[in-house]
């Protein structure tokens, strides 16, 4: 009984001191709330492997359900003076959350407001080791990703499904599958669908995603990206579909023309139709199958052209290779570029999102104070006791 409330005045005084080192998330899986601690990887930062991160410093803030990354961070002594990425940790910091999508859907909201051309807030999901590899997840590490970008001397590549990369002005969704599950190493001769099939609206329809109420989804506003991953009848992903809502309307992305068929998800049909037969969905499938980790990240390339897939040319309205798109100008330039997410939800297809835009983010406020109330009650009786 003393021991526990040792534990529990260490607990209540970490946070209501703000010593809290993981920032505490909540999402909602299956209409159950989960909360899972955010960590930085470590090794994309500092070549030191510092183990201390100071969240704030990296320009990371959450609030309960709501998740914001800054583009321009202060500390120097990280290697670099921009961005985070991050993953979702369970709470006895052994494992990172992992996802199996099959069958179900993801939806959150975001805030790409001040996302100039150049900047990229991505969140997507990858086969990480969920340990972590030899360091462990506590520390951040064991990133993979379809290009082989894995950070240390070793590259590492796994399956990439890009749930979302964006900014104001464009957005594209991608998966990539590789020719095996796991991490493996480039040089094994393996490989993965490095451009991957993608769909990204302005291809097919210049008026439906851009800044200000004349677009249909208004990325001067916070919208909900509803992502589903429907299967075949023995439980195989073969279609991933977006929908998007925004002010209670929701929106399926464009249907896509090409000859005489039209396609409005990704499905192996579509991604052959655009020019991509090495992407199978039966590959992704076996991929998610094994638990995917969620990364979150806010980037910009050192090369004025380095977003240009994103945004540029037939993919977006920003100016192609374009030196104000350099990172080095955009941390100068957009001094308070961030992206936040929020109302992270998984769960049965339809089941995440409602048509009148309603999402319970009213209870937030009396939920913090109920339970900075119960952390002072449980400081009073371990005092008494
Ligand atoms: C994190 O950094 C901020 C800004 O430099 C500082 O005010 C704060 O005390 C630091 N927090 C910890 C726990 O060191
Ligand atoms: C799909 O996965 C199988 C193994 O399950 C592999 O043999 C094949 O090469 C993969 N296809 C592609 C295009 O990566
Ligand atoms: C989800 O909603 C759509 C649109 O109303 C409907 O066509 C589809 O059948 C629903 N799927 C499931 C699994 O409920």
């Amino acid at each position: 009984m003393c021991f526990h409330g040792v534990v529990l005045f260490l607990l209540c005084s970490k946070i209501l001191l703000g010593e809290e080192k993981n920032p505490v998330f909540s999402w909602i899986k299956d209409g159950v709330t989960v909360t899972s601690l955010i960590v930085q990887d470590v090794v994309a930062r500092s070549p030191e492997r510092a183990i201390f991160v100071n969240y704030t410093e990296i320009g990371v803030t959450v609030d309960d359900k709501s998740l914001t990354q800054r583009f321009v961070t202060q500390n120097q002594n990280w290697r670099n003076e921009w961005g985070s990425r991050l993953y979702l940790l369970n709470n006895d910091r052994t494992n990172y959350e992992t996802f199996d999508l099959r069958n179900k859907e993801l939806s959150f909201d975001v805030d790409v407001s001040s996302l100039v051309c150049g900047l990229n807030g991505a969140l997507y999901m990858i086969e990480m080791p969920k340990n972590g590899g030899a360091e462990g997840s506590a520390f951040g590490t064991g990133y993979c990703d379809a290009g082989g970008g894995g950070t240390d001397s070793e590259k590492l590549a796994c399956t990439e499904i890009d749930l979302w990369e964006g900014n104001k002005e464009a957005t594209h969704l991608a998966s990539h599958s590789c020719s095996r599950t796991g991490q493996f190493s480039v040089g094994e001769g393996k490989y993965c669908a490095i451009g991957g099939c993608t769909m990204n609206p302005y291809r097919y329809d210049h008026s439906f995603y851009g800044y200000g109420s004349s677009y249909t989804v208004d990325t001067s506003k916070k919208f909900t990206v509803v992502t589903q991953f429907l299967t075949s009848a023995s439980g195989n992903l073969n279609e991933i579909r977006r929908l998007y809502v925004q002010k209670g309307k929701v929106v399926s992305a464009p249907a896509i023309s090409n000859g005489a068929m039209s396609y409005s998800s990704i499905t192996d049909a579509f991604c052959e139709a655009a020019g991509v037969s090495n992407s199978p969905l039966q590959n992704v499938s076996n991929s998610l199958e094994m638990g995917h980790v969620l990364s979150f990240s806010l980037w910009a390339s050192d090369d004025g052209a380095g977003m240009d897939w994103l945004n540029s040319g037939k993919n977006g309205r920003c100016p192609e290779n374009s030196e104000a798109a350099k990172r080095t100008k955009l941390v100068k330039s957009n001094p308070g570029a961030h992206v936040t997410w929020s109302n992270l939800k998984v769960g049965a297809i339809n089941s995440t999102f409602t048509r009148d835009g309603g999402d319970g983010s009213g209870s937030l406020l009396v939920r913090s104070s109920l339970s900075t109330l119960v952390c002072i009650f449980i400081l009073l009786l371990t005092l008494f006791v």
